[in-house]
């Protein structure tokens, strides 16, 4: 475990919020505690913000944003570099970000280092490369004119991420915004406020102008929606629960009809043919179900497995789950860390009794693990039908639902057959069934032979009801600029 004086000297001075580039208590005076999800103990309180913070985030993101500002001035080459800089800080500090996201989310130490660090730093990179890469086109309209598009940043921009990646979700939202010359009050998971309260002190030490990133760390319906209904914010960006994400688009049209982006649940499914590499297609469907303790949107958790090949693949995920290493965040033999909270604990274990009383069949696990902290077993269900709760609603916890299919127009009307729409997989060595499955899957993204192979080049996002519009790629970046079109009539002389 971790020496707890490293913890109280280091985490000293960022329990604040972060307006201006300065670290102020909360107007009300209130602080909130912050957990270890592993050992259910207090870490420290935050300053927390609320309604009144936000008023002041946003003045201060409104001057940095006022034209002729430092910020609006920048060349865009310096604001790329300046994005850089932080990439480059988070690289150094990637020990102890990733200490410190371990030990308020739960997460592996390993996974965290390599994957979320990774993920964080090259997310920052590739959207420091677009700053001075964002341009209009010069276009051939009829008539006698000159004209011109120009991609001009949106505005003052709210942010509101989750806590299952709370240091790469910071970077999701913050490398678009600001390579496009937005500027932001971004808000922090109340469970998860750490390690992007210390991007905040990194962001001062690169050099961003004060007022161009806010940070407010708050609870969902007081400083959240505060963002959401604001008439000072031009966009809002949410990363959560579908249930929210309605809220915050309500609130967005009875507001000022700020822009919005979403990016919500899924309920995913995962297609195994009777062709497909065994090996391969059970250990990605358990990690694609399974990673970070199921506390994904991406989460393959409705597994459609041809009949042939269905009690062998029932039999080897069964047998994959109960290898599975749950234990301490520091362990580096650890796989599975806790939930993030109680209260998603019992979340949890609630879908898994509705499991039971449904008629699935619980191969394994099932329980609670553990007297502290958030654990759960590895569950694993068969013979589960497309009409359970465990079929239907995102779960958000570690645990399998495997069903089994005849032909593959079935299977196609079985996987679309649901609300959301954020991803999809199939597993087959035959290309014109995994072509055939692709193009027939109502998802923003679909992986053919491998599970959660997301990267910052490719654009990332739901259909129906798993969100709006994209986020990563070029298409990511579309998201943070306005278009203006400019056209001059010509007026010829002398001629
Ligand atoms: P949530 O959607 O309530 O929380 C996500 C973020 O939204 C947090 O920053 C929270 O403070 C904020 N928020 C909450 N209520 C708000 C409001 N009224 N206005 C503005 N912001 C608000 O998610 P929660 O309650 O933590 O988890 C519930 C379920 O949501 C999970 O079991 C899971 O199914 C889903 N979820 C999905 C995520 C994803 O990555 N798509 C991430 C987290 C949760
Ligand atoms: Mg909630």
């Amino acid at each position: 475990s971790l020496p707890s004086f490293l913890l109280t000297k280091t985490l000293h001075f960022l329990l604040q919020i972060f307006i201006n580039n300065e670290w102020q208590d909360s107007v009300s005076g209130k602080v909130f505690p912050v957990y270890n999800p592993a050992t259910g103990e207090q870490i420290c309180e935050v300053q927390e913000a609320e309604k009144a913070d936000v008023d002041k985030a946003v003045q201060a993101a409104r001057l940095a944003f006022s034209l002729g500002s430092v910020w609006r001035r920048m060349d865009a080459s310096e604001r790329g570099r300046l994005l850089s800089k932080l990439a480059d800080l988070v690289e150094r500090d990637s020990i102890y970000l990733a200490t410190i996201e371990s030990l308020n989310s739960g997460k592996p130490f390993l996974p965290t280092l390599f994957v979320d660090l990774q993920g964080t730093i090259k997310t920052l990179r590739y959207f420091a490369g677009y700053a001075d890469k964002i341009h209009g086109t010069s276009i051939p309209m009829d008539g006698e004119y000159l004209t011109f598009t120009r991609y001009e940043p949106i505005g003052v921009c709210g942010q509101i991420i989750p806590w299952n990646f709370p240091l790469m979700m910071t970077a999701w939202k913050l490398g678009p915004a600001l390579a496009c010359g937005n500027t932001v009050i971004l808000k922090p998971a109340e469970q998860t406020p750490l390690t992007c309260l210390y991007i905040a002190a990194l962001v001062k030490e690169a050099g961003f102008p004060p007022g161009v990133i806010n940070i407010l760390p708050g609870f969902g319906p007081t400083a959240g929606a505060a963002i959401a209904s604001h008439m000072g914010i031009d966009k809002v960006a949410f990363t959560g629960s579908t249930e929210v994400g309605k809220l915050i688009q309500e609130a967005a049209g009875k507001s000022n009809l700020k822009r919005v982006t979403l990016e919500l649940g899924g309920k995913n499914p995962n297609i195994i043919f009777a062709d497909a590499d065994l090996d391969l297609a059970v250990e990605q469907a358990h990690q694609g179900v399974f990673f970070n303790a199921g506390q994904c949107c991406t989460a393959g958790s409705r597994i459609y497995v041809e009949e042939p090949i269905y009690d062998e693949f029932v039999r080897r995920s069964v047998e994959r789950a109960k290898r599975r290493i749950v234990g301490s965040p520091f362990d580096p033999t650890t796989e599975q860390g806790p939930q993030i909270s109680r209260e998603q604990q019992n979340r949890v274990l609630e879908f898994i009794q509705s499991g039971i009383s449904e008629g699935a069949k619980l191969e394994c696990g099932g329980k609670a693990l553990g007297l502290k902290g958030f654990f759960i077993e590895p569950t694993v269900f068969s013979n589960v039908k497309d009409d359970m709760r465990i079929a239907k609603e995102e779960i958000f916890g570690p645990v399998q639902q495997i069903m089994k299919f005849k032909t593959i127009d079935e299977v196609i009307e079985r996987a679309n057959n649901t609300d959301y729409g954020l991803v999809g997989a199939v597993f087959t060595t035959d290309i014109n069934k995994a072509m055939t499955i692709s193009t027939a899957m109502q998802a923003g993204t679909v992986w053919i032979n491998c599970f959660n192979a997301l990267s910052t080049q490719c654009p990332f996002g739901g259909y129906k009801m798993s969100g709006n519009g994209r986020e990563l790629g070029e298409s990511g970046l579309k998201e943070y600029s306005e278009v203006k079109t400019i056209t001059m009539k010509l007026v010829a002389k002398n001629s």
